[in-house]
This record gives C-alpha cells, structure tokens and sequence, in this order.
C-alpha cells in the first residue's frame, strides 16, 4: 500500500467481513422469513450502483445534505479554534465531505482527515484524490469495522474531533441498535468533541416509497446485486431475474422495508455452502430498513445517549436533518468547544 508523509492507511482484519458474507448468507436463507443483511449491498459493483442512486432525481437524500453541508460548513468549522481531526464513519466518494474540508482548511490552515471504510481500496482512491486537492490535509485511513475504528482513533489522539456519519446511514440500524451505537460513539468522545449526524425525517409515504423505489429501476438493480453477488463469491446459481424488488413505507414504524420477491417457485443451488434454498412462489428475501426520524426523535435520541442536539439543520424543503450532537458532562451540563 501507497505511504507518505500526508497518507496511512491501517488495515484492522478485513478477512472477517468476507467469511461473515459465507455465514451471514447461510443463517439469512435459512431463516423464516428469508434476509440478507444490507451491508453486503457495497462490494464493487453495488458501490457503483450507490452512486447512481444518488444522481436519481427521486433520491432526495444526498442532494437536500450537500444543501445543508454547503450552507454551514462554515459554522461548523468556527466552533473550533484549532486544526481537528475530522473523523468520516462511512466515507464512500468523499464529495459532500469536501465541503466540510475545505471549511476546516480555510479556518485553521491544516486538517488530519480520518476516514474508517470497509473497503481499502476505496479508501485509497478517495484519499489521494483528497492530498492531490489540499495540500494542507494529512489523511489516515482506516479500513475496518467503525468500532474498531474508533477504538484505533480514541487511543492515538488527544486533539478535538468532528465524527461525521451522513447520508442517513444511521437509517439502516433499527432504534434500539442506533442507540447503542450512538452511546458507544459518545463514550469515545471530550466534551469538545462533535458528532455530525446526516438523518432523513419522516414524510409521506409517496416521496419515500419513490426514492426507495425509482421509475428506471437502479434501486431494484441495486437489490438484485446482492444474489449476483452471491453468485460470484459464493458459487451461487440465482437467476436474480426471477426476483422482483419492491420497497414500502412502513409509517408506523418509521421505516421503509425493502424486499426481493421470487416470481415463482424454485430452488437455488449455493455450491460453496453447499446449500439448496427453496423458494415459494412469492416468497421474500428482506433486504434493507431505512427508518425516518421526526425532530422529535432525534432529539430525543441525542439525550438519551449522553448529547444535547445543539444544532438541528434543515434543507429548504423541510425533507432531510443534518444534526450537531454535543455531549454533555456528567452533571449535565452543556460544555462550549475548546
Ligand atoms: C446508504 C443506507 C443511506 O437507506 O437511503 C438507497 C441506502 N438503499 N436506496 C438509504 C439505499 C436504497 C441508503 N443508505
């Protein structure tokens, strides 16, 4: 792997996410119902197909973020008086992340940029991209698990962090994981600390049920990548043709739920688990959960694991949050940044 004076990059056992897809897969299609954990959706292709969701007009998400990114980056940066070091849960392509760059950049002249990914090789691609653009960023990837991440980071520095986690990726965790995970996030955290959070809100079931579902079927090309994935690396027989996508608005719940749905009846042959799985005809593989949060709920969230929401930014049209959580100290009072 590429090194220098502005670039590392840790690789903290990424083997284990690969044994994890053989197991995970097994456990999911032999469950009732049938599910495939969503996270296998990012290999290389998948993460290709993410990106053209992104560009779809239906998928609001990334654009009504950037919006609310590119009106206060700047506010964000002004709350520290130091270079930080900006830590990215998820980086992907690192476009909307630039914003928050370059604000760092323009207020404190340098910037150590954190990004923890599970792919090293789109870590690597994004970061020297990043150095060839800002001469004055330093970047130290971590390809791994967040929490291991997290766990390298907290042990290595001392200096004030901004943790980014956006484009609503907190959406594919239910409610009582995201609680968990945010409390584990704050445990990591000084008081001067910051977390970024990007969350798509609840509205109606049209707006959600179209952007999780387009007209020219990328999202259901997306889905249907997790069988062809299957079929690559684990010598699996679906002909992903014979399974339709379909995505609903659960509003109750908050959340929309995506699906794969076999047309027919049949039987799939998974050579390198040596597993036949039988289908009915109609029979679902659970793919995804997106859950929506109301102001509410989040900050409700933010309080019930240790910060107080002290930011709450919205696009114009009122679809999509982009929170600053502060933590709070132990007496509960709010503590201004360092
Ligand atoms: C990457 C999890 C934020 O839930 O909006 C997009 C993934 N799935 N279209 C989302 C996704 C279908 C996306 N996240």
């Amino acid at each position: 792997m590429f090194q220098s004076a502005r670039f590392s990059l840790i690789e903290l056992d990424t083997d284990r996410l690969l044994e994890s897809l053989a197991s995970e897969v097994r456990a999911g299609l032999t469950a009732i119902p049938k599910r495939i954990p969503c996270r296998f959706f990012y290999d290389e292709v998948g993460s290709q197909i993410f990106e053209e969701i992104c560009e779809l007009p239906e998928y609001y998400l990334t654009r009504a973020e950037s919006e609310i990114l590119r009106d206060h980056a700047e506010d964000v940066a002004r709350r520290y008086s130091l270079p930080i070091l900006l830590v990215e849960l998820g980086s992907g392509s690192s476009t909307k992340t630039r914003l928050l760059i370059e604000a760092l950049l323009r207020e404190h002249g340098a910037l150590s940029y954190v990004p923890v990914d599970i792919s090293p090789s789109a870590l690597e691609a994004s970061a020297l991209q990043l150095l060839d653009d800002y001469k004055r960023l330093e970047v130290r990837a971590i390809a791994g698990e967040y929490q291991d991440g997290l766990r390298r980071i907290r042990r290595d520095t001392q200096r004030p962090k901004l943790i980014l986690w956006l484009g609503s990726s907190i959406g594919n965790l239910d409610r009582q994981s995201t609680e968990r995970f945010v409390s584990n996030l704050r445990g990591g955290m000084n008081l001067q600390d910051r977390l970024l959070l990007g969350i798509d809100l609840r509205k109606d079931r049209e707006m959600l049920e179209s952007a999780y579902d387009d007209s020219s079927g990328v999202t259901a090309r997306f889905n249907r990548n997790l069988l062809e994935r299957i079929n690559r690396e684990l010598g699996g027989q679906f002909d992903s043709e014979t399974f339709d996508f379909h995505a609903a608005y659960d509003e109750v719940g908050g959340r929309v739920v995506s699906h794969l749905r076999s047309r027919r009846e049949q039987t799939v042959r998974i050579e390198d688990l040596d597993l036949d799985v039988e289908f009915a005809a109609s029979e679902t593989i659970h793919t995804e959960n997106a859950f929506k949060y109301s102001p509410t709920e989040i900050d409700a969230l933010a309080r019930c694991t240790g910060f107080a929401l002290e930011e709450h930014w919205l696009d114009t049209q009122n679809r999509y949050s982009v929170n600053l959580f502060a933590p709070i100290s132990p007496i509960g009072a709010p503590i201004s940044p360092g």
